[in-house]
């Protein structure tokens, strides 16, 4: 009995002299093991047929090879492993030919570096991006690329995990030759009886020699120390990227043999790092957040034309995404001179594409045609979707979608970016709250990745999927949130912001948080966001929570002392740092610190030190709490939307994982019994989420409700 399902993922089958071996393992080709056993089973079936002069390697659907099979990571490995495939396609007596048509990456790129000839078309994409995943390339990689391409061109290319295109692939020397078209069968096969019609003989990459005089070695050699000085600056403690160097200096001191092992070893203490496990979660995570109840019920809307009301910073930006992603944007402002300064901040930002030399003014003109300015509701009667970002205030928002029900056509999506504000509150303002939905995007709007869409309870489902679908147009990473203050980002954001204001009013200051968050792996800590952001939109939202405060509830006034001041931050030259002459980096301040001391004083509180692993213990035990009653309330699906949201939008380093992969790789017992200790001092602030309570009474992790 046999089913599609059941079908070989390598298939041979002889063409004349030639044997087309070709790789059907949707959705990318992986090369799981039933592929590499599959790959070895065809070389050694070419080598022991006379009949065959040559060996052709394809990649059915959209790819060639994406890789190895990232789920198979942290796995007990199962022979064949990649390495020995590839060595044992290299060695073959038979000419092997790679013909590339799509993404060949990683283990995909190193077989076809183990091949004898190269070819690719157009839509072809070379690269080692296993960086990106904590890794080395793990399979003669870091061996073969330094042979073909010269060893800092591999090494940056291993850095960097970019991919190159086609023609780029050849300038590299990647690849043998370019043509046109998509069928690469039909390419692959031409190109393989042209070499044996020239009587081309194997030709292994492992044979080209490297660096072969003491100068070239030298100079090799020294071209990688500068790299490394380099990565080792830049990677912020990442684990692979200096590992990768030593690889590639294996490659200029070592025969090929010894080189290999040397990969291995370091390629499995890759494998084996936490960092591994983070970054490998990270990659799933965000392809799974996409994977929403809705998707299955409702195709989107379709929508080409939208409107984006107010052109603020948020606006402008949400514009230029727009725009970016091909539609046409009507912007609303309130009067001429506002609609000129949304305008003028639109073009800022092509503006300085141009300056740049990224964009030519043509480019920029043909983006422009696209964009209306206007002042009246009027004219966006036609639009298929509508993004209100105008001032953080319920009632100028109600009176902006009162104004939306009346001039839309019927259907048209109505979306918010509120940071904070009741979306069903908004949504009633309408006549058809089922239009209606949260699109949060975080500042620079045209720059950063996360896009919250936030689900109101009277929203339909395909407002849900169109939401969804815009993100993907824009390149977005899309996270679905529930409606509460805040919702997933900023309502956990407040409350680990809060953990830090009391360690800072308990004893450490400001910049030792900010060094601890920092030497955890955020590119900031707290009180530099607060500068960067300006200290005066968290005490305009301090101001107007203040009469629902909790009074039970600690409040540290430090920060709003600072603002008292007028020091908003970068903005305003000061903030909790100095920026003398607009300086970017910020100096400490002992008029910041002095008036810390002085609040202090006024409760009573008698300063204790803190190391920076007591810091982040707070941090990060505030963050998961508050993660898991997000969770519990159903404001997240699944943890992984967590992870996503802190990865996306608040530079939470991407090799932990984000911060639920975090608790559940530092161990839940061991973060409840931390909220447990705290609690004895503040038990409201540190009252456990009673999901982290049911969780490690049942012996189980977050991850587990991500496979729920
Ligand atoms: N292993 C397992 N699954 C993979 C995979 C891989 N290498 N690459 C992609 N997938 C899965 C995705 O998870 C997704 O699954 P889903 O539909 O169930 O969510 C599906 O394939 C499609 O992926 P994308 O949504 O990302 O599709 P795109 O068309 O947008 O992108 C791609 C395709 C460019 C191939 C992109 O998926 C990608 O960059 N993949 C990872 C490539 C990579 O990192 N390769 C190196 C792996 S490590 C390695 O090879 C080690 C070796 O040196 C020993
Ligand atoms: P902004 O003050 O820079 O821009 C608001 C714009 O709206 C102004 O240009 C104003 O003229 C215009 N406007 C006000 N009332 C209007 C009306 N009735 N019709 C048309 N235009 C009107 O504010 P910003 O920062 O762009 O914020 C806008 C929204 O985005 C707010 O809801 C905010 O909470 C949210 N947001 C802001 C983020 C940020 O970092 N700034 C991040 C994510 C969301």
């Amino acid at each position: 009995m046999s089913s599609a399902a059941e079908a070989p993922v390598v298939q041979t089958r002889r063409d004349g002299d030639v044997l087309v071996v070709s790789i059907n393992n949707p959705p990318v080709n992986a090369l799981g093991q039933a592929v590499r056993a599959g790959l070895l089973a065809a070389i050694e079936q070419a080598d022991a047929d006379a009949a065959v002069r040559a060996v052709l390697i394809v990649g059915e659907g959209k790819a060639f090879i994406a890789g190895a099979d990232i789920r198979e990571f942290g796995k007990p490995a199962v022979p064949p492993s990649l390495p020995e495939v590839c060595n044992r396609l290299e060695a073959s007596n038979k000419i092997v030919v790679a013909a590339i048509h799509g993404p060949a990456l990683g283990g995909g790129l190193e077989v076809a570096m183990s091949a004898h000839y190269r070819l690719a078309l157009p839509a072809a994409k070379l690269g080692l991006p296993e960086v990106n995943l904590g890794l080395l390339p793990g399979a003669g990689g870091t061996q073969r690329a330094p042979r073909l391409m010269g060893v800092q061109a591999a090494a940056e290319l291993m850095l960097s995990g970019k991919h190159l295109s086609a023609k780029a692939a050849q300038a590299a020397g990647l690849v043998d030759k370019l043509v046109e078209g998509n069928d690469a069968l039909a390419a692959g096969l031409a190109y393989a009886n042209e070499l044996l019609a020239q009587n081309a003989r194997p030709r292994r990459t492992r044979d080209i020699a490297i660096a072969t005089t003491e100068e070239t070695r030298a100079a090799a050699l020294a071209e990688l120390d500068a790299l490394a000085a380099e990565t080792a600056k830049k990677s912020r403690g990442l684990f692979s990227p200096l590992k990768i160097i030593e690889c590639a200096r294996a490659a200029v001191e070592l025969p090929f043999d010894q080189g290999l092992a040397r990969e291995r070893a370091l390629f499995t203490e890759c494998l084996n790092s936490p960092q591994r496990a983070g970054l490998v979660h990270a990659f799933f995570a965000e392809r799974e957040t996409a994977k929403i109840p809705e998707a299955k019920a409702a195709a989107p809307r379709h929508f080409a034309k939208i409107a984006v009301i107010g052109g603020g910073t948020m606006g402008a930006g949400i514009t230029v995404s727009a725009l970016d992603a091909g539609l046409a944007v009507t912007m609303i402002e309130r009067d001429a001179e506002s609609i000129a300064r949304g305008q003028a901040n639109v073009e800022k930002v092509y503006n300085g594409l141009i300056a740049k030399g990224r964009m030519t003014e043509e480019a920029k003109a043909a983006i422009m045609a696209r964009y209306t300015p206007s002042t009246s509701y009027d004219s966006i009667a036609d639009v298929d979707l509508v993004i209100e970002a105008v001032f953080e205030d319920l009632e100028v928002k109600k009176a902006v979608f009162k104004e939306l029900d009346r001039v839309c056509k019927s259907g048209a999506v109505l979306a918010t970016n509120t940071s904070y504000l009741d979306i069903d509150a908004i949504a009633a303002a309408t006549s058809r709250p089922q239009d209606v939905i949260g699109l949060h995007f975080f500042s620079p709007a045209n720059i950063m990745k996360l896009l919250e869409i936030v689900v109101p309870a009277k929203v339909a489902p395909d407002v849900v999927t169109t939401a969804f679908e815009l993100a993907k147009k824009m390149k977005k990473v899309p996270v679905r949130a529930g409606v509460c203050d805040g919702f997933i980002g900023n309502r956990i954001l407040a409350v680990y912001k809060q953990a830090a204001d009391y360690i800072m009013e308990d004893g450490a200051s400001p910049y030792e948080i900010d060094e601890a968050v920092r030497a955890f792996g955020y590119p900031m800590g707290p009180f530099q966001v607060t500068d960067l952001a300006g200290g005066d939109i968290g005490w305009a939202t301090r101001k107007r929570r203040a009469a629902t405060r909790d009074p039970k509830a600690r409040y540290v006034e430090v920060a709003d002392r600072v603002c008292e001041n007028g020091w908003f931050g970068q903005k305003t030259g000061r903030g909790f740092y100095l920026y003398p002459q607009g300086a970017r980096v910020g100096q400490a301040d002992p008029e910041v610190l002095a008036i810390v001391d002085a609040e202090r004083a006024r409760k009573g509180v008698v300063p204790r030190k803190f190391t920076a692993d007591e810091i982040m213990r707070r941090y990060m035990a505030a963050m998961v709490n508050e993660g898991a009653k997000v969770l519990e309330e159903g404001i997240a699906l699944r943890p992984l939307d967590i992870d996503v949201t802190f990865l996306s939008g608040y530079g939470f380093p991407r090799w932990r994982g984000g911060p639920m992969k975090w608790a559940d790789m530092a161990g839940l017992p061991k973060v409840l019994a931390d909220i447990e200790e705290f609690a004895k001092e503040d038990a409201l602030f540190w009252k456990p989420a009673p999901l982290l309570q049911k969780l490690v009474a049942e012996g189980k992790d977050f991850d587990s409700l991500n496979k729920a």
